[in-house]
């Protein structure tokens, strides 16, 4: 039994100085493939159901695969609801089984995001799951602009929720088709003085070689999420593997080509954010 909550690998990622890749899943080709990665590389994984997937197939599926998974592997998996918008949605999440939860009340006001976040943080824990917030908000490439982390109210918002690991602004920003995104590594710091949270970054596809590198071993952020750059990789590997035979029509046929190129991109984001082996003082594999 592998299945874990973000309490259980985010504060060892901050004491060893890597950070855990929590991967965007879309389907069971691409979460499969990412517990392959994981196991490959003896890395902590988590698998993530965002609000695009949740759209497409229902919850209680995609606990079921992700648990299934996790049940399967050999280090340690969670199975995470990412931007979460409402109780109600984090709720069933927990019902189905999902071992952690995002809160996501970067749009409303700090007071109602405390309020309702701590709501969420109080289910989470009945459920032996944990919970993740955001502070500030992390914009979109080509559509709403971020609103950078204000330092001076992470301390009271991590204290009033009891959130098990907080997501920043800090010039990241989710949707980004290429690398290299400068953050504001003066917020972060201020950030990280405020609070011995372990601190989360979306729209980690934008992040350069070399933040994924430093930032987990300088600094608290022990959860990175990575979605664009690894579905980019899918629909490249499926174009390529449709052009080179037209007469191609299975969907397993078609969908199975998409894993060893997804396998070989997340082992390599694995090593970028310094995961790779880390499990095995978790589980002494
Ligand atoms: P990217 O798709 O930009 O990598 O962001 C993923 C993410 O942060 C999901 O919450």
């Amino acid at each position: 039994m592998t299945r874990a909550t973000l309490k259980d690998v985010l504060p060892a990622a901050n004491a060893h100085g890597y950070a855990v890749p929590g991967f965007v899943c879309l389907g069971w080709e691409d979460a499969r493939a990412y517990v392959a990665a994981a196991e490959a590389e003896a890395a902590p994984v988590i698998l993530q159901a965002g609000p695009s997937c949740r759209a497409h197939t229902p919850l209680p599926v995609l606990a079921a695969m992700f648990l299934h998974l996790a049940d399967q592997a050999s280090v340690p998996v969670v199975a995470h609801l990412d931007h979460g918008h409402t109780l109600a949605e984090c709720e069933e999440a927990l019902r189905c089984g999902f071992t952690s939860v995002m809160f996501d009340g970067s749009r409303l006001p700090l007071e109602e995001n405390i309020a309702q976040t701590k709501t969420v943080v109080d289910l989470a824990r009945r459920f032996g799951a944990s919970c993740e917030g955001e502070l500030g908000f992390v914009g979109y490439a080509e559509g709403a602009a971020s609103k950078g982390t204000d330092p001076d109210e992470v301390g009271p918002f991590v204290t009033e929720t009891g959130v098990d690991a907080l997501a920043i602004s800090v010039g990241n920003v989710h949707l980004q088709t290429s690398a290299g995104q400068a953050l504001d590594r003066e917020r972060l710091q201020a950030i990280a003085r405020q609070t011995p949270v372990p601190l989360v970054i979306h729209g980690g596809s934008g992040l350069g070689l070399e933040d994924r590198q430093d930032l987990p071993a300088q600094t608290l952020i022990a959860k990175i999420n990575v979605g664009t750059e690894l579905r980019r990789v899918f629909g490249q590997a499926l174009r390529n593997f449709l052009s080179a035979d037209p007469d191609l029509f299975d969907r397993i046929a078609i969908l199975s080509a998409s894993e060893p190129p997804l396998t070989d991109a997340a082992r390599k984001v694995i090593r970028q954010f310094g995961a790779g082996g880390q499990a095995r003082s978790m589980l002494r594999l």
